[in-house]
């Protein structure tokens, strides 16, 4: 069975194999030796999944208690991070119980957040069941609910004690949810290595759905190891994401994460070609992989409503904000600039 050992504050594995959510109560007693846990789901994925969690962790010995809230973004807020808390004292968890989030990466972060704060740390699962959080968010400690302000501005490094990602309940996803994920895969690609990016031209993701979570979590495992803390080099994971999460905030969060980062991509690549960081082929490499996966690359809001989404951005440090900017397939790097700079990055990736 594929592991992959995260070393970070706390150290912990991530599994990846066909059918694992039917062990999960098995595998979650091993590695923690805890037997009350909390599912925290939302109803959609709870309907499909929920039970088959609840059976695998009453099986090995568990009592469980499950908190389930309305799917979507504008639920990953503070009523609902409340909630939890609420729910978990009502429940009289305390620090020797655990938390399981069952979800994408909305129900990871909100669950992290909870267990990174509840009686000051609860130990907590990923079981990530969207191909997003299984290449990206269930794996890395960044927890965070949103504000009306902005996207993920209150949040915590909390890491998982385990990572269980089943690739078979990838199944149930719908096609715009997939192609999400595939947004995040083509990012590890362009930040990583030219040949995976090949493969992916070559082969569609959910033809090698194992391999290709296996190759992201080895390559985020080797960025969080040597910068846990987002100080350094983990920024690179950012690429995409400051346009991105511009354009899910114009969007009143209509635009899902997956398509916002790949229109983020497509706009930093498109200036760094036009400031010849990169050639004009990297440029079409990066946007024929896009196309591939039918992710927009183009998007309708204006110069200025983006520029002023983005000033609400928490990559903004200071005046200064760190942009990830493509030099060729599997090499970027970090451009910090003035803030007031960013509006001509977005004019110079077509921005008007
Ligand atoms: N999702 C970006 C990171 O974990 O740093």
């Amino acid at each position: 069975m594929p592991s992959i050992h995260i070393t970070a504050s706390r150290e912990y594995d991530v599994l990846v194999q066909c059918g694992v959510l039917k062990e999960a109560g098995k595998r979650i007693a091993e590695v923690t030796g805890i037997h009350i846990a909390a599912i925290i789901s939302d109803d959609i994925v709870f309907q499909l999944y929920g039970e088959t969690l609840k059976r695998s962790l009453e099986e090995a010995g568990f009592q469980t208690v499950s908190y389930v809230f309305p799917h979507g973004e504008q639920h990953k807020s503070l009523e609902t991070y409340e909630n939890i808390l609420y729910f978990l004292s009502e429940h009289h968890f305390t620090r020797s119980d655990i938390l399981i989030a069952l979800g994408g990466g909305i129900t990871g972060d909100i669950t992290g957040f909870a267990a990174a704060t509840y009686q000051r740390g609860i130990p907590f699962i990923q079981i990530p069941t969207t191909l997003l959080a299984a290449v990206d968010s269930s794996v890395g400690g960044k927890t965070a609910i949103n504000l009306r302000t902005g996207k993920n501005q209150v949040g915590s490094f909390y890491q998982p004690s385990l990572v269980l990602c089943d690739p078979e309940v990838l199944i149930t996803l719908p096609e715009d949810e997939y192609r999400c994920g595939c947004a995040e895969v083509i990012k590890y690609a362009v930040l990583g290595s030219a040949e995976f990016s090949k493969g992916l031209k070559e082969t569609p993701v959910r033809e090698q759905t194992e391999r290709v979570i296996e190759a992201c979590v080895t390559m985020k495992r080797d960025i969080v190891s040597q910068d846990e803390f987002d100080r350094g080099k983990r920024q690179l994971l950012n690429l995409g994401h400051t346009v991105g999460h511009a354009v899910e905030a114009c969007s009143g969060f209509s635009v899902l994460h997956g398509q916002a980062v790949s229109i983020g991509m497509a706009v930093i690549t498109r200036a760094a070609a036009e400031k010849g960081i990169c050639t004009e082929k990297t440029l079409q490499t990066v946007l024929d992989l896009l196309h591939a996966y039918e992710l927009p690359t183009e998007t309708e809001y204006s110069l200025s409503a983006l520029s002023a989404a983005a000033m609400t951005d928490k990559k903004l440090s200071g005046s200064m904000l760190t942009l990830v900017v493509p030099e060729e397939i599997g090499l970027c790097r970090l451009e910090t600039i003035p803030k007031e700079d960013l509006s001509d990055w977005l004019r110079a990736g077509g921005i008007v």
